[in-house]
């Protein structure tokens, strides 16, 4: 069988469209809702913090108010970063260099694998361990690069703030708002897990090798970062800020529409695997970005009004709708985050679904090897 009869049978099940390949106690996905291990997403987005989830995600279940002290007590107290890995960031994410932050995120993780004591032990107790100290670390290495990066001098990572307001602290230098603050958390909670999306799968095809978690985390960083998956935050506002430009030279977001549907251009946040009738996430965090958006006034709230024209005209034509990284792309710019660490901080939280899948993985493993089916040439002699 050809490639083209291969797309052309009536399922499309390239890209494992529509098939289940394993099950998981982690996460639920479907049309009409997202659940982390029996919580439902606007609940947790609502009454949780991101310490929480994370603690459920990692753990397996809903902290109690002591074991979340701990949890938060000890996280908090592993943020710092060995010199060595300080020394690499200050080469590696100088602006010159011109490395994503993705990729130097990447090499961050990696470095850390070198130092951890139990990098080559799967079992439960130490892939957690190995989880809550990546958790803790990754924020310092965001900050430290984007620092770097902007010719400022680091700082450390501040133990009196959470999570969420600790990864702005690093990144910028500044203490956020408490409506800024809490946006970043809940933004945190919508990115913390989602079953098989390409990132976790990723991650598990590398834990059922038996290799270690942070080969897996790095792996699943590296599948992150394409633009197809979390790269489309960052894409997002940068076709925002093209339709702004289009739009300040006299032009129309209808007309930048049409031209876009002509020329077959993908929108970036726009459209899901899985849902078809609109992202759970998308509706939540553009609320909390617009309630800033609002308190900073119209330079911002354009921002919103834009991105509202640009949902309405694809949703008429196309019936296709925003996904998380859509509105996510507009909180993180009015809150003043820098546009190439949209998907770092994706990362600061999906580390938490990660580990969790990498212990799972490894907790009942069978490795995953499918089958392809064989369209090349067909049998000849090499001598023929
Ligand atoms: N812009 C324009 N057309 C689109 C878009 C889009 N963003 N998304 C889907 N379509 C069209 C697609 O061209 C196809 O049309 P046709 O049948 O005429 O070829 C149809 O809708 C079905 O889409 P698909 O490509 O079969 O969908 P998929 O399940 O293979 O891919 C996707 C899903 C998310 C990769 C895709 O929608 C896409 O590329 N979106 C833009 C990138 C993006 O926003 N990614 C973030 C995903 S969600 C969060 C995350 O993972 O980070």
């Amino acid at each position: 069988m050809t490639a083209t009869t291969a797309s052309s049978k009536s399922k499309d099940t390239r890209g494992l469209a529509g098939q289940t390949v394993g099950d998981t106690q982690i996460c639920s996905v479907n049309q009409t809702s997202l659940i982390y291990r029996g919580y439902e997403i606007a609940d947790l987005a609502a009454h949780a913090t991101f310490e929480e989830v994370a603690f459920l995600l990692i753990e397996g279940h809903k902290p109690s108010a002591t074991e979340l002290k701990a949890f938060t007590a000890e996280v908090v107290s592993m943020r710092s970063i060995p010199d060595g890995l300080k020394t690499l960031l200050r080469d590696i994410a100088r602006a010159e260099v011109g490395s994503h932050p993705m990729a130097i995120l990447r090499t961050g993780v990696s470095y850390l694998s070198h130092f951890d004591e139990e990098v080559e032990d799967n079992g439960l107790d130490a892939e957690r361990r190995k989880a809550k100290r990546l958790l803790a670390k990754i924020p310092t290495i965001i900050g430290y690069g984007q620092m770097v990066r902007d010719g400022k001098t680091p700082v450390d990572p501040d133990p009196t703030l959470n999570h969420a307001s600790n990864l702005l602290w690093c990144m910028t230098g500044k203490k956020p708002t408490d409506l800024v603050a809490r946006t970043m958390d809940v933004s945190l909670i919508l990115y913390a897990e989602h079953d098989f999306n390409a990132s976790t799968f990723t991650g598990r095809v590398i834990a059922s090798t038996m290799s270690d978690l942070h080969s897996a985390v790095c792996g699943a960083i590296g599948a992150l970062k394409g633009e197809l998956h979390g790269g489309a935050n960052e894409m997002a506002m940068e076709m925002l800020k093209d339709v702004d430009a289009f739009v300040s030279a006299g032009g129309t977001v209808r007309q930048y529409m049409d031209r876009a549907f002509e020329t077959k251009q993908k929108l970036m946040g726009f459209g899901h695997r899985v849902y078809k009738n609109g992202d759970h996430r998308a509706g939540i965090l553009r609320g909390w970005g617009l309630k800033i958006a609002e308190a900073q006034g119209p330079d911002s709230k354009k921002w919103f009004d834009l991105g509202d024209a640009v949902q309405k005209i694809m949703l008429d034509d196309k019936q296709i709708h925003p996904n998380v990284d859509f509105p996510c792309g507009m909180t993180y710019f009015v809150m003043g985050i820098p546009v190439p660490q949209y998907t770092p901080i994706f990362v600061a939280s999906r580390i938490t679904g990660w580990c969790a899948h990498v212990t799972e993985q490894h907790q009942n493993n069978r490795i995953i090897r499918p089958l392809a089916e064989y369209t090349g040439p067909e049998l000849k002699a090499w001598n023929g």
